[in-house]
């Protein structure tokens, strides 16, 4: 047996640009990883002494499919303060991470052929969800010249009768643009007027930027927006694969039914980790969020003095997007480059859809010093 045995698309290995910039990355010394976006700090010890403590006391069983019923209930409580909505825990279902949520959520809605739009630049996962779910991606660019701020005529021009579902990402990754209220809105009453679900992946809601209001399509379209979201961010949880959706109960129910088949429940010590950090999200919160506000508050007015890029500020999220066509390279050429020149790794804009080519990622998982001396190195390079 050999690749054929596979099926078709995955017979030729996938091109996988981080993966290549990493692997060269690791053949060199003093490089500044800007690359992923894992947060630097590990999990505030509190979660995990709590974690380990029930898991020794016994709870380490399956727990019911939907999650254990105490951490849908504080989810629904969170759901209903933040968004002054009430929401009951029929609504939650828990899963093992945002990405394994919006998997679920696209196997449970989309038929054969049915359309869904992703905005792009967009999180690389989302388009090969929508079709390992036999879904049509239809991807629709948010443009450069707008701070990638929501294109609502380019949505509507994309909007078909196969149209099902729409995916957002705001906070964004990877440009850092966020919804604002009326966008948000708009956004609501489109979805109402034309039937489709808006999937609202809602990971860095907690990562706003000074006087950046957090905004979700669900105020106005609550029965047409599924929410997923997870531990992952707010509370540097990445390795716990944590998550959740929020949504309609039929829309639950079916997810729970899909992932009946996949890994039945989410972890047990992580669910018991995230009921902790929920019981205490201020405090546990607070130091990853805040060290991240600070480092992004940094670089938006720091890489704003790199004569060779433009930068539209990160109004939240971890990353900054800017823009390096005054380089007159392309993304992949001007990260390889990057790498050579001031051993900083980056991720090329085009690994989030063609309307990111001429842009880098640049994550802001280093501490602040580390991030002073990459400013430092990108201010003494010239590209001519
Ligand atoms: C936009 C977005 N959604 C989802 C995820 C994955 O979240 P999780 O770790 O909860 O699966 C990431 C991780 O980088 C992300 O950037």
């Amino acid at each position: 047996m050999d690749r054929s045995a596979l099926r078709k698309e995955y017979q030729q290995p996938a091109p996988n640009i981080l993966a290549d910039v990493c692997e060269k990355a690791a053949t060199m010394t003093d490089v500044i990883d800007l690359s992923i976006g894992d947060p630097d700090l590990s999990t505030p010890a509190a979660i995990t002494r709590a974690a380990f403590e029930k898991v020794a006391a016994g709870d380490s069983h399956y727990t019911s499919a939907l999650g254990k019923p105490e951490l849908r209930q504080a989810i629904a409580d969170l759901f209903t303060s933040r968004y002054q909505r009430p929401t009951t825990s029929d609504e939650v279902m828990v899963t093992v991470g945002a990405e394994h949520a919006l998997f679920l959520v696209l196997q449970a809605i989309v038929n054969p052929g049915e359309e869904v739009i992703v905005l792009e630049p967009s999180f690389s996962p989302y388009v090969n969800q929508v079709k390992l779910a036999g879904g049509v991606p239809v991807e629709v660019a948010t443009a450069a010249e707008h701070g990638f701020a929501l294109d609502l005529a380019a949505i509507k021009a994309a909007i078909t009768p196969k149209t099902k579902a729409l995916v957002i990402n705001s906070p964004n990754n990877p440009t850092g643009n966020a919804l604002t209220a009326a966008e948000a809105a708009a956004l609501g009453q489109l979805a109402i007027e034309h039937d489709f679900l808006i999937l609202s992946d809602e990971i860095y809601a907690d990562y706003l930027n000074p006087g950046v209001a957090f905004a979700s399509p669900v105020t106005t379209a609550p029965e047409h927006t599924i929410i997923v979201n997870g531990f992952s961010k707010t509370f540097a949880m990445t390795g716990w694969r944590i998550g959740y959706i929020v949504g309609p109960d039929w829309a639950i129910e079916a997810a729970a039914a899909v992932n009946d088949s996949v890994t039945f429940s989410a972890p047990t010590p992580s669910q018991d980790a995230a009921l902790y950090a929920l019981a205490h999200y201020e405090e546990t919160s607070a130091p990853v969020v805040n060290e991240f506000k600070e480092r992004l508050t940094y670089l938006n007015q720091a890489l704003a003095e790199v004569d060779w890029l433009k930068l539209t500020p990160a109004m939240g999220s971890i990353y900054l997007f800017p823009d390096i066509r005054p380089t007159g390279l392309d993304s992949l050429t001007f990260a390889d480059e990057l790498l050579k020149k001031a051993g900083i790794l980056v991720v090329p804009g085009v690994a989030f859809g063609q309307p990111g080519e001429g842009f880098i990622r640049i994550a802001a998982t280093q501490k602040l010093a580390v991030l002073k001396e990459a400013v430092a190195r990108l201010k003494q390079l010239t590209w001519n």
